[in-house]
């Protein structure tokens, strides 16, 4: 198997498509394996991880993985990672450029070392992105950090458990203070975390590490431990099912109509997700192996709000601003995370959409169909989002810029074509 090669054939071309039909199945989540990858880390011997998708942003945590010393193998969506005794603690810039989840080695190498040292993400496409809180609460456990040539470096001579307050509940804050603080001498509690499905695979990964990591309330307490082992391998560990491929494709169904049964799709990792499409007139119904979509008419729109986990969240937020393009009536969309993400709304209004944005809000009017246009992905959702458009808009869409979508996406174009959609790539 062979990892999505960024560079060649960058365009999805899509043709009005029919009512989608058939089953899909919907692989391991890129924001929790990535994460796994860094708690691996945390201990030296062979980690065994399963249900990995095979995205290029999943390549990319193997180099950097690989830069540090770490021996990685990839085949049939599992990864075999071999941590060695030693590790080199630096994550270098050219790495950390191309993928700001890169951050999160720096909880897991101050948790085991002591010491590391991590090129300064920039900002991205959603705005600024800044890593404060993350500082703010290692500093809490005791670690020291300076910055110089762009680098940041911590150390930590001790790591001691201690009540780590985050004024919002940033993922990424959350799971590099929890892999820092897994080996911190004492109690750590961690006031208002980030409560994301992929924080508890995280917890339960951890915990099979030999972690104590629980939930009391609404705080996470954490126990530090002497030492981490890697987790009972047997077939891996296995990745928790990606419920934002898994929106893809409820839009998909959305916007094109038909009956669609979303393979391993966890309900729960989506339940407000769910409430949300159901109000716009989707049929969902929760089967045991997964979720059956079926869409019969035009759907309604309606008013949506990002929010931290339970709420709807910002990844969620590209294709639902799709779907609403063509539904009937008026939505108002609030962009309470990342502020900046509304870039892709330009490159929608190419295609016939009716959107107005004041700050961070979108005022959608539903039009009757969109028009197939030439269009631009900068990031992964909203490059989805508007593959799924161009497969709901008359005459041809390309969208351009699918090294994007590969970061996050294994055959997008394969998947949709299964179940009845007019896509290639070229
Ligand atoms: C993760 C996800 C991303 C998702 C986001 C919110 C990964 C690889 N990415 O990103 O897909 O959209 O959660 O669910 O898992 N913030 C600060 N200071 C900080 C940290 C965050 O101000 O130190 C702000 C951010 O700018 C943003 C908000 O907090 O406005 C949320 O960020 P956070 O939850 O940390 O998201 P990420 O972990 O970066």
């Amino acid at each position: 198997m062979d990892f999505a090669t960024s560079g060649e054939r960058d365009t999805f071309v899509m043709q009005h498509s029919r009512a989608l039909d058939g089953d899909v199945s919907i692989g391991g989540a890129k924001n929790s394996v990535l994460k796994l990858m860094a708690a691996c880390l945390l201990a030296e011997g062979q980690h065994v991880l399963a249900n990995v998708p095979d995205i290029s942003d999943v390549a990319l945590m193997c180099e950097l993985l690989e830069a540090m010393g770490v021996t990685v193998t990839r085949a049939d969506h599992r990864l075999v990672i071999d941590v060695p005794a030693e590790l080199n603690t630096e994550a270098p810039y050219h790495l950390v450029e191309r993928m700001r989840a890169s951050i999160v080695v720096l909880g897991p190498l101050l948790g085991r070392f002591g010491t590391a040292r991590v090129a300064l993400p920039g900002g991205d496409d959603f705005g600024p992105r800044p890593i404060d809180m993350h500082l703010q609460a290692l500093e809490s456990l005791g670690a020291t950090f300076s910055t110089a040539h762009g680098d940041i470096s911590a150390t930590a001579e001790v790591l001691r458990g201690a009540e780590v307050v985050l004024e919002y509940p940033s993922v990424g804050a959350t799971e590099n203070v929890l892999m820092a603080a897994v080996r911190a001498k004492g109690r750590t509690r961690i006031v208002n975390p980030a409560r994301e499905p992929e924080i508890g695979d995280l917890i339960e990964f951890l915990n099979q590490m030999g972690a104590r990591v629980g939930w009391s309330g609404d705080r996470l307490t954490v126990d530090g431990v002497e030492r981490l082992a890697p987790a009972p391998s047997g077939d891996g560990y296995r990745v928790i099912p990606d419920r934002i491929e898994a929106a893809t494709f409820l839009a998909a169904v959305g916007m094109c109509g038909g009956s669609v049964f979303l393979r391993h799709a966890v309900a729960g990792h989506m339940a407000m997700l769910i409430r949300k499409l159901t109000e716009m007139g989707m049929h969902i119904v929760v089967e045991e192996a997964g979720l059956r979509a079926t869409v019969t008419q035009r759907l309604a729109s309606a008013d949506i709000s990002t929010l931290p986990f339970p709420g709807l969240a910002t990844d969620y937020k590209p294709f639902l601003v799709s779907m609403l393009t063509t539904a009937s009536g008026v939505g108002i969309v609030t962009e309470n995370i990342f502020t900046g993400r509304f870039r892709y709304i330009d490159e929608l209004r190419r295609m016939g959409a009716d959107i107005r944005t004041e700050g961070h809000h979108a005022v959608v009017r539903g039009v009757e169909r969109l028009s197939g246009a030439p269009v631009r992905a900068h990031d992964i959702r909203a490059g989805a989002a508007l593959v799924v458009a161009g497969l709901a808009a008359t005459g041809e869409t390309e969208v351009a810029g699918a090294v994007h979508i590969d970061r996050g996406y294994e055959d997008l174009a394969g998947k949709l074509a299964g179940l009845g959609a007019s896509i290639t790539r070229r």
